[in-house]
């Protein structure tokens, strides 16, 4: 406020704040990986909820209260030995660096994370940071024996997935695609929620109230268990029918990373038109899915086919996920071209989608060498009903 000027008071209600600190948190990515550290007044609205404290507490990330914005207090400190999978905020920037802060999934406590709060103190010990975990990948290698997505080990592995790409490159898109609906409480689905990951930010950007949808109880447990929210409703379902929705009833569907497990072309065809009979005319659907033009391509995080391989609509691709550990899990996925994905659209009465391929920008937050600054590991396919 310049001096001499009137304040000027701005009303907010507390759904307000709520919602201004998930859609930062969003926007940028936040997820109960990163550290902010809060190097500013913790009552400025910046430190406060843009996305700040609340929008990390609210994913379920960790807040560090510093002594003050000059380093070394407010760079991150080596206070423990744990886990390269921590990432270290700073403002809304999405810098990615290495942060030692334990995890607390990768430590093995078991539930839903809780937002913590920890203070640095006054002259902690500083490190430079390192490079960030995405550039320090050693190569993926795959396991004789692929596991199957209905298993309660496929479940249990992607519990512990490395989300770091998925993170960057698909959930923003879906939550900027699905940010400023206009009608009160709008309803979105997530087909194929899995543990929960695009549910639960959804939800909490405080506008969508959503129905995360998956045949697999297993992984159901687990989204019940790691991201439980008010506004979310996790429902086992078949895979192909919605016949508790009523038709033009929903505002929105997500639907990421789930035709590829599925071998099943009849049931993906039924799904998707279920999907169109559910949404209200002009409602957003967003199908994300493995890039089928980067079958073979080793990136930080996942490979989905063998290099130099060829693939046909249908075939099986073996598919590699690491873990937040650095191991990986085999997993097995099926081919479709992006035409195949086209159909699939405009035969359940989609028109053609827009299609993103999203990469990571070589920009010094990850190693231009990696292959996700060069190929979309991940294709967002958006239409309408
Ligand atoms: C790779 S996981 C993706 C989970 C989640 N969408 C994510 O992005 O983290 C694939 C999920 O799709 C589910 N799935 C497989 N076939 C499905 C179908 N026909 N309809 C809905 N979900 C399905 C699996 O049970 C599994 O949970």
């Amino acid at each position: 406020m310049a001096d001499g000027a009137t304040p000027r008071l701005v009303p907010r209600s507390h759904d307000d704040y709520a919602c201004q600190a998930g859609a930062a948190a969003g926007l940028v990515s936040l997820s109960e990986n990163d550290v902010y550290p809060a190097a500013l007044p913790a009552g400025s609205h910046f430190s406060f909820g843009c996305p700040g404290i609340v929008g990390t507490l609210s994913v379920g990330g960790t807040v560090v209260l510093v002594e003050g914005p000059t380093p070394p207090n407010a760079s991150p400190s080596s206070n423990a030995s744990g886990s390269p999978s921590r990432r270290w905020r700073s403002g809304t920037s999405s810098t990615v660096r290495s942060a030692d802060t334990p995890s607390r999934e990768s430590s093995g406590a078991a539930g839903p994370t809780a937002p913590s709060c920890a203070r640095l103190p006054p002259n902690a010990p500083v490190r430079p940071s390192g490079p960030g975990p995405v550039q320090e990948a050693p190569p993926l290698t795959a396991d004789d024996n692929p596991i199957g997505w209905d298993t309660s080990a496929a479940a249990g592995a992607y519990r512990d997935r490395d989300m770091r790409l998925a993170e960057q490159l698909i959930f923003p898109g879906v939550l900027r695609r699905l940010a400023g609906g206009s009608r009160p409480d709008p309803l979105a689905l997530d087909i194929g929620c899995g543990t929960g990951a695009v549910a639960a930010q959804l939800a909490r950007t405080g506008a969508w109230t959503v129905q995360a949808l998956d045949p697999s109880a297993d992984m159901l447990g687990i989204a019940r268990s790691d991201r439980p929210h008010p506004r979310v409703s996790y429902r086992l379902f078949d895979g192909r029918t919605l016949d508790w929705l009523a038709d033009d009833s929903v505002d929105a569907a997500v639907c990421c990373l789930v035709y590829c497990t599925d071998p099943d072309d009849g049931r993906l065809a039924a799904l998707t038109a279920e999907i169109r009979r559910v949404l209200r005319p002009g409602a957003p659907y967003l199908l994300a899915d493995l890039n089928p033009a980067a079958t073979g391509v080793a990136f930080s995080t996942l490979r989905h086919g063998e290099p130099e391989a060829v693939y046909d609509d249908g075939d099986t691709v073996p598919t590699l996920l690491r873990l937040r550990d650095g191991t990986t899990m085999t997993s097995a996925t099926y081919y479709r071209s992006l035409d195949r994905y086209r159909s699939f659209l405009t035969e359940a009465g989609f028109p053609s989608p827009a299609i993103d391929l999203p990469t990571l920008p070589a920009d010094g937050t990850v190693t231009e060498a990696a292959a996700e600054t060069r190929t979309a590991p991940y294709m967002l396919l958006t239409t309408h009903a």
